[in-house]
């Protein structure tokens, strides 16, 4: 079997692959002003048995871990038609998803059957209010319910992201809410640190903090930073014997982020991004057309990784070709 590999020795069992750009939540840092469709680009996204080449190709890579992402996935109306096949190619033993959970309480169910390996909810804050101006929707109890009936299926690996936001959810009562939520729950919560893409300067000047500040928090009350194996991908994780869930950080801007890059990513519409923010994003798709082209299709994977640059470059403020987060999943 061959595994992917880049020309820093990085490997690469992870693929993040978007099902579409479209979103119906309008988080300030990300589709502010809503979901707009890219009129310069006539391309749809990608069909069903497109996916389907695409992820029989991405298993004889060595490929063993497939995350959906969006936009928001869940949106699709053959979502979990998408999640049973990609299930079925046999060497990818985890299929999960990233989601802004908006009908969470309504799908849980099918979540749980589908057999789904793990699930990151993306919620910025406890508050409702707060969470509400943040991504323009009134969700957050819809989303708490969804995670309780997962909880109750015994539905394991259960995530939670924020975006950490100067101000706004920053506070040391913030970060003790959170506590309180994972202390009894086997959910991993984890900030991340705002990311400057091309649409967002102005939000980003504005909010941008860096995740120091909670890691003092952490620090500070006997939170235990996680010593983990090499491919564990870039969040920091820390455990507290007393909490049943961990806390996480994930700073893309600290030193040394990208080394443990673990993952390459696929848009919407069929675009192989090697980086977040890397100028490189070659058309794949056109190799996903027909059964016999999946030998091509793999050699172009494996020649574009030699392209990998080592970092993101994100400090001198290079945002590539990444316009905001909603087309590349986060
Ligand atoms: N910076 C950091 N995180 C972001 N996300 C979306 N846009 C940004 C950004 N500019 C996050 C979402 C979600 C994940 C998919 O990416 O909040 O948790
Ligand atoms: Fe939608 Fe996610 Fe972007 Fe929020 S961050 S607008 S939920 S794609």
């Amino acid at each position: 079997m061959e595994i992917l590999k880049d020309s820093f020795g990085r490997k690469f069992p992870y693929f993040r692959l978007s099902i579409t750009d479209v979103c119906n939540f309008k988080c300030g840092y990300c589709l502010p002003n809503g979901y707009q469709v890219d009129k310069s680009d006539h391309r749809t996204f990608l069909k069903i048995d497109e996916i389907e080449r695409l992820a029989r190709g991405l298993s004889e890579l060595g490929v063993c871990k497939i995350r959906l992402t969006g936009g928001e996935p869940t949106i699709r109306k053959d979502f979990f038609d998408i999640v049973k096949l990609i299930k079925e190619k046999p060497g990818i033993k985890k299929i999960v998803i990233t989601t802004n959970g908006y009908r969470l309480n309504k799908i849980a169910h099918q979540i749980k059957d589908s057999g789904l390996d793990g699930i990151n909810i993306s919620i910025d804050s406890l508050d409702r209010e707060k969470f509400k101006k943040i991504t323009d929707h009134d969700r957050l109890p819809e989303i708490l319910e969804g995670i309780k009936i997962l909880q109750d299926l015994n539905f394991k690996n259960i995530k939670i992201n924020a975006v950490l936001l100067k101000g706004v959810n920053d506070s040391e009562e913030e970060f003790n809410q959170w506590a309180n939520f994972i202390k009894n729950n086997e959910i991993d919560f984890r900030y991340i640190e705002l990311m400057q893409t091309g649409d967002n300067l102005d939000y980003f000047k504005k909010y941008h903090i860096s995740a120091k500040k909670f890691i003092d928090y952490l620090n500070q009350n006997k939170w235990i930073i996680q010593t983990l194996g090499r491919d564990a991908g870039p969040s920091k994780n820390y455990l507290n014997p007393e909490f049943k869930g961990k806390f996480g950080v994930i700073a893309p801007y600290s030193k040394d982020f990208c080394k443990s890059c673990n993952r390459l990513r696929i848009t919407a519409r069929g675009d192989l991004r090697l980086c977040l923010f890397g100028n490189t994003g070659i058309n794949i798709r056109h190799l996903i057309q027909k059964d016999d082209q999946i030998e091509e299709f793999k050699d172009l994977i494996l020649k574009q990784l030699n392209f990998k640059k080592e970092s993101h470059y994100l400090e001198l403020g290079d945002t590539g070709l990444t316009k905001n987060l909603s087309t590349t999943g986060g």
